[in-house]
């Protein structure tokens, strides 16, 4: 009979960071670009959802991003297939920077706080893989960033 000690964490299993940052390297390999809709905003499709995690592609056309956001308590791997992002990420009690390039893989604490933006011509594509799932709800309620339509801050 499991202690509660272990009904508690099978309840809240979480991924490692090695499984997250296996399954978004497969997921980058393939065509991770046919899982978001056509369309000229910010857009994204899920991959696989399963009660441990979800993997997501996200396409950020130029001008396009999210206001800072948490993601619920999920630890996440995030993949830049191609093109370029900007994160502002809290650490370390301040606001960093840092670019997030085609290839780079960046594996996101439970605690991350970020906003990402893309800032470059190329439309953008990433994987993001999320243990426990975050759902939809995470980018629905986000504040959209589009510079397209408004001023830079
Ligand atoms: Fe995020």
């Amino acid at each position: 009979m499991p202690t509660s000690n272990q009904q508690l964490s099978s309840a809240t299993h979480m991924l490692t960071a090695q499984e997250l940052s296996a399954i978004a390297e497969g997921i980058a390999a393939g065509d991770p670009a046919a899982f978001v809709p056509v369309g000229t905003d910010r857009r994204w499709g899920i991959v696989v959802a399963t009660e441990a995690y979800e993997a997501w592609v996200i396409a950020w056309p130029n001008g396009t991003g999210l206001a800072m956001h948490d993601h619920g308590g999920a630890r996440a791997a995030v993949r830049v297939v191609s093109g370029r992002l900007r994160e502002r990420f809290h650490a370390d009690g301040s606001v960093q920077l840092r670019w997030l390039d085609a290839g780079d893989e960046q594996m996101l604490s439970a605690d991350h706080v970020h906003e990402v933006i893309n800032l470059h011509d190329i439309e953008a594509i990433t994987v993001h893989v999320y243990s426990p799932p975050v759902g939809d709800m995470g980018f629905r309620v986000d504040p959209e960033i589009d510079l397209r339509t408004s001023p830079a801050r």
